[in-house]
């Protein structure tokens, strides 16, 4: 009550500032390094990236065509490293010998939450050549980082 709106006008304005030049100088943004969540729950962490973009991780699906759990997969990934980074990793499911590809973007939204919009294949391993024409799936996935 003590306190004037001006105060309070001025308290905001110190936080508001602080807070764009704490954002303008955060370069940790779209760097993918961390836990991520998709729209199917499935989860996958990205370890650190190095300095010409490269990083491993591990991809835990909560999805499978043949309806088992799949155990947590590798990845191997390279990202460039700028605002709204495009990237693509590749998850290696050792079970059904099969590979995924993901190629995507990172974008910052509203409030600085950053999400990763990606499409993706799945190479399944065809029993001959023969099989080959439909041994491959297309999809989209959104993930939003949980940490
Ligand atoms: C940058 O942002 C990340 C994730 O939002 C946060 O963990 C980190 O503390 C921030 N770093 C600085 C210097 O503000
Ligand atoms: C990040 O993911 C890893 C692997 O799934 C898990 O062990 C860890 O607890 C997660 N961390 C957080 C903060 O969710
Ligand atoms: C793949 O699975 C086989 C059979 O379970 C196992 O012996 C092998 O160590 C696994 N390889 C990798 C790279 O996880
Ligand atoms: C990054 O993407 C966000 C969300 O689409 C957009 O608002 C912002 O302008 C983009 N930033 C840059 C530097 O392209």
């Amino acid at each position: 009550m003590a306190i004037g709106t001006a105060a309070l006008g001025l308290l905001a304005l110190l936080l508001g500032c602080s807070g764009n030049s704490a954002e303008a100088q955060n370069s940790s943004k779209c760097v993918l390094s961390g836990n991520w969540t998709n729209d199917l729950a499935s989860t996958v962490l990205f370890g650190s990236v190095s300095n010409t973009g490269v990083f491993s991780g591990v991809y835990q699906t909560a999805v499978s065509s043949s309806g088992e759990t799949i155990p947590p997969s590798p990845l191997q990934g390279i990202q460039h490293q700028r605002d709204n980074a495009t990237f693509g990793f590749t998850v290696y499911w050792n079970a059904s010998k099969s590979v995924t590809v993901f190629a995507g973007q990172c974008f910052v939204v509203e409030g600085g939450k950053e999400l990763l919009k990606t499409v993706w294949l799945l190479r399944a391993e065809a029993a001959s050549r023969e099989d080959d024409w439909g041994a491959t799936k297309v999809g989209t996935n959104t993930f939003y980082r949980t940490k």
